[in-house]
């Protein structure tokens, strides 16, 4: 229709027939459904245009719905159509049932996507899940290395591309919306979400929230408005940049304590990301639970709409970490009424509530009744959040598309994951001083030693927020390889492999000299958040007494699976090869891709490599910076093609 009046001039007869035989039709059409013509409901109209209609027909318990996410536990469709629940998502390890298939997360979300759809206004629902190295909650999807790992590949084309394959298993589960990435820009290992960060350095995480949040979304078009959030289609998911701001910097890393930093640290240290998530288009920021200079970020209204609504020009919506609204007293709930007045002043959009919904409700509904809290306020929350529901196309394609369930796991996500392995793993040392390299390994031996806690065990190479929140050791939580598999997988035929997870020092000792090498894998076992602060940062026991019994006996090869650098300095001397794997996930074959020279090393650190842990904090330009590997360092090796 709109192109009628360019081509009326030319053959008025034809046009004007169509027209009025179109408008004849559209009548009829909606004669016969009943139905009147409602604005927000035209996908032709502008997106601002459909927001300020579908408000102004909105009341205040609608509204209030709009701002309400609540866990999926608590999602019935009577529920969902009483209170106009605005957002459901699953909090780590929340699923359907025990190693639901993508059918039956569709078939879960479309059931409350179709009660949301049965209430007055008809507004779809947005489905929110932590899928933060790839679709992690989900059995069977494709795991990529935890961010820290990404960091150490310094390749964005990569991490896009990760981005987009973890959108397309969100996806294939019925799921629009994903709380990733996370931006934080770790200072301080001991923090126990130190893996959740691409670096220390806050250009390196730039460089990958770049890449990370159009892998997940989709390219902006060149003349989209800065700051609009946008989401390509169907196949891209609503992202979230977290957490604001300051998540990384807290004492001690200690999680979500307090960050204590002049505003301009703090502007050049941690916010820097934000600003690229937001040119980026992304939908949604989450607030981080931690304080900075001793106020919650979450009541900090000078942060969260001063300097990221007002300064950034960010137009998407800000939500509240799970039940941080409560947490910003101690004991948390204590004030709760008051919480969300000051949460929702802040500037606070969605709330994670995610439980205790009636009384959230009630309490807000309370405050708008009676003026404590502006209509205003609440207008701009839900415009945001309507907004993104209109730009990812939610009104027009509410329902969970059935033929992307096969995306779940996809082969080529999976070899995406495992180039990602190979690309993220750091070559340390090779070769004991003044002797030759000793990778990439022969895949000619005639016998080799694995041994250790992490080599077999895909459980533990996944780390935490794995199928579970706090994820788990075994070989069947998920479809994936070990270390050990791959490393069968890569070796001869001919070559034989003692495996052992705890070595005993007298019994390799007899056949030490029958092995080629050894490769010994330890490290830390899964954790997730507060779970994972650690103050010694030791390889967990019994991985150090495991490095000295095999080394001190074998050629070795030292690779350590964890989330951050730990304490090696003691140990180092005694490996005649180290590699930091971080937390490969699923593909265990991108370990032996190098190891065995199929592809180099090429890794770099994305964290300084401490001494001991009383450095700490010590980053890349500190004054006092004395590590045992600088940020930045990574030995390389050439492919070898011709294996000896
Ligand atoms: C930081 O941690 C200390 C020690 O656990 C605790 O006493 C304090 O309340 C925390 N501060 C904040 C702002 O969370
Ligand atoms: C929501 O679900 C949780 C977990 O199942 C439950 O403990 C809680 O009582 C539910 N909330 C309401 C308001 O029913
Ligand atoms: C709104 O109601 C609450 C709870 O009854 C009360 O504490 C508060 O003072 C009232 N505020 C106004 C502005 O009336
Ligand atoms: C495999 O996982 C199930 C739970 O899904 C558990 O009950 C079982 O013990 C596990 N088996 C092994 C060998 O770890
Ligand atoms: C998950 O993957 C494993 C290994 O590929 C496979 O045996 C299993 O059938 C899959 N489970 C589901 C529910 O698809
Ligand atoms: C190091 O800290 C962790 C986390 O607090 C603790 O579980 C572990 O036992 C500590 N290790 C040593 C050797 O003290």
């Amino acid at each position: 229709m709109r192109a009628a009046p360019t081509t009326m001039w030319r053959s008025p007869a034809a046009p004007v027939c169509l027209l009025v035989a179109a408008v004849l039709l559209s009548a009829v059409a909606a004669a016969t459904a009943g139905e009147e013509y409602v604005k927000y409901k035209d996908p032709k109209k502008p997106i601002g245009e459909r927001v300020d209609d579908l408000l102004s027909r909105m009341t205040l318990a609608e509204k209030i719905g709009q701002m309400s996410q609540i866990e999926r536990a608590n999602a019935t469709s009577a529920v969902i159509e009483k209170y106009f629940v605005g957002s459901v998502l699953s909090g780590g390890g929340s699923v359907p049932s025990e190693k639901a298939t993508a059918k039956e997360w569709q078939q879960m979300v479309a059931k409350m996507q179709k009660a949301a759809l049965k209430t007055r206004l008809g507004i779809p629902i947005i489905y929110g899940i932590d899928a933060v190295h790839g679709h992690n909650n989900v059995h069977n999807a494709t795991i990529f290395p935890h961010n820290v790992g990404l960091g150490a590949t310094r390749d964005p084309k990569l991490v896009k591309r990760i981005g987009q394959s973890t959108a397309h298993e969100a996806r294939a589960t019925g799921i629009p919306y994903t709380f990733a990435p996370c931006v934080a820009v770790c200072r301080d290992p001991r923090w126990g979400r130190c893996y959740e960060s691409y670096s220390e350095d806050t250009k390196l995480v730039q460089l990958m929230t770049s890449a990370m949040v159009p892998g997940l979304q989709g390219d902006a078009p060149a003349r989209y408005p800065k700051g609009t959030p946008f989401v390509a289609g169907g196949m891209n998911v609503a992202g979230c940049a977290k957490h604001f701001v300051g998540d990384g910097g807290t004492r001690d890393g200690i999680n979500e304590n307090n960050t204590v930093l002049s505003f301009h640290d703090l502007m050049r240290i941690h916010m820097p990301p934000y600003d690229d998530a937001v040119i980026k288009g992304v939908a949604s920021v989450m607030i981080s639970y931690s304080s900075w200079n001793g106020v919650k970020m979450h009541e900090n209204r000078f942060l969260i709409t001063d300097i990221l609504k007002n300064k950034l020009k960010f137009r998407g919506f800000v939500i509240t970490d799970w039940q941080a609204v409560d947490r910003i007293t101690t004991p948390p709930h204590k004030h709760y009424y008051h919480s969300i007045q000051e949460t929702i002043h802040a500037g606070i959009d969605m709330v994670m509530i995610p439980y205790d919904y009636p009384e959230f409700v009630a309490d807000l509904t309370t405050q708008v009744s009676n003026g404590s809290i502006k209509l205003d306020r609440i207008n701009d929350a839900v415009s945001r959040i309507l907004r993104v529901k209109f730009a990812m196309g939610l009104f027009e394609n509410p329902l969970p598309d059935p033929r992307l369930a096969g995306e779940l796991g996809d082969k080529e996500h999976r070899q995406i994951a495992r180039e990602a392995v190979r690309r993220s793993l750091v070559l340390l040392k090779n070769g004991k001083h003044g002797e030759k390299p000793v990778l990439p390994l022969s895949k000619k031996a005639d016998k080799i030693l694995v041994a250790g806690s992490h080599a077999h065990n895909l459980g533990f190479q996944c780390g935490g927020w794995t199928v579970s929140w706090q994820g788990q050791g075994g070989n069947n939580v998920t479809a994936g390889t070990t270390i050990l598999e791959a490393i069968k997988a890569a070796v001869d035929e001919s070559t034989v492999i003692d495996y052992t997870e705890h070595p005993d020092k007298s019994s390799i000792a007899e056949s030490a000299k029958e092995y080629d090498y050894a490769v010994v894998v330890v490290g830390e076992e899964p954790y997730a958040e507060t779970e994972g602060d650690n103050l010694n940062l030791t390889i967990p026991s019994p991985g150090p007494k495991v490095i000295k019994d095999v080394c001190g006996l074998v050629k070795c090869v030292v690779v350590l699976v964890s989330g951050r650098p730990l304490v090696v300095e003691p140990y180092i001397g005694a490996m005649d090869a180290f590699v930091a794997a971080w937390l490969p996930g699923t593909e265990g074959h991108g370990v032996a891709d190098v190891l065995f020279g199929d592809h180099g090393f090429t890794g770099k650190l994305p964290r300084t490599w401490f001494k001991s842990v009383d450095q700490l904090p010590m980053n890349f330009g500190d004054k006092h910076y004395n590590p045992l590997f600088p940020f930045g360092f990574g030995l390389t090796t050439k492919p070898s093609h011709s294996q000896s």
